[in-house]
């Protein structure tokens, strides 16, 4: 039997070719709304992550940024959780780091996960209680406790309010760390805490398909996950903070909005 992992990784890595392949021709951009654009990759790459997960998974229900938004309570049937382009502004620009990021819940709870930079080939993956990795190497979240010594990874909402406080807040967090960096892509942000190349990630307003494998990796890792006013993540919930845990404190403490 083909595990719940397994599917992931197939999934991701598929869509993933698609979209390398799909980056190297123009784009038909179309707009969904404020700063928010999808092209026929992102599309192309949905059909297909959906594709291999059906083909293996037939019991499969979806949450997935292109055709199915909507948050439903689907009990023990495995739900998973697709953003088949994550990145989508730098992907149209030309602009390095995307990703593809799949995961699966059982019965809400968070079970496997995968995400693939086809550009630089990386294969982030994780199960429930089986450690996170990177192309078969173990993943553990950094171990630096000082402002001073983070890096810290934020990307911008797209709504007007929300960004006007992610800028404030970075206003405060800034000058108190190492250095602050913007990868365009949630996922991966999420993955480089995982990874212990970074010590916190945080955005103001994602959607489920966006968080749900590198919650799961950043789990894995030894990372902490909340909202940005320290409270219990909650997969519908907008607002997220990962870090290491070490730093996760005196990030909340900079949020002037907490
Ligand atoms: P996307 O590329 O799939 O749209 C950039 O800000 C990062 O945050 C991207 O990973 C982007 O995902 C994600 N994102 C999700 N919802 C967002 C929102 N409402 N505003 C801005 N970025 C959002
Ligand atoms: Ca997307």
């Amino acid at each position: 039997m083909t595990t719940l992992l397994e599917i992931a990784l197939r999934s991701a890595r598929e869509a993933g070719a698609a979209l390398k392949q799909a980056y190297a021709r123009p784009h038909e951009i179309k707009s969904k709304g404020l700063r928010d654009i999808a092209t026929e990759a992102d599309l192309e790459a949905e059909a297909i992550s959906i594709g291999v997960i059906r083909d293996l998974c037939p019991e499969a229900r979806f949450v997935s940024e292109e055709s199915n938004q909507q948050l439903t309570d689907y009990g023990d049937l495995p739900t998973w959780y697709i953003d088949p382009l994550d990145g989508t502004t730098n992907f149209a620009r030309g602009l390095p780091g995307f990703c593809v990021s799949v995961a699966v819940a059982v019965s809400g709870v968070l079970q496997a996960g995968a995400v693939y930079d086809p550009l630089t080939d990386q294969l982030f993956y994780g199960e429930r209680g089986g450690g996170a990795f990177l192309d078969g190497k173990r993943l553990h979240v950094s171990a630096r406790d000082t402002l001073m010594e983070s890096i810290v990874l934020a990307d911008w909402p797209r709504e007007q309010a929300a960004r006007e406080q992610s800028a404030r807040f970075l206003a405060r967090l800034a000058p108190k760390v190492d250095a602050v960096r913007s990868r365009g892509s949630a996922a991966l942000g999420i993955c480089a805490v995982a990874a212990g190349w970074a010590e916190a990630y945080y955005q103001y307003i994602l959607g489920p398909w966006d968080v749900a494998a590198g919650l799961l990796l950043v789990q894995e890792a030894g990372g902490l996950v909340t909202d940005l006013h320290g409270r219990p993540f909650a997969l519908g919930q907008p607002s997220w903070l990962f870090s290491n845990g070490a730093v996760h404190q005196a990030i909340l403490d900079m949020n002037p909005f907490a």
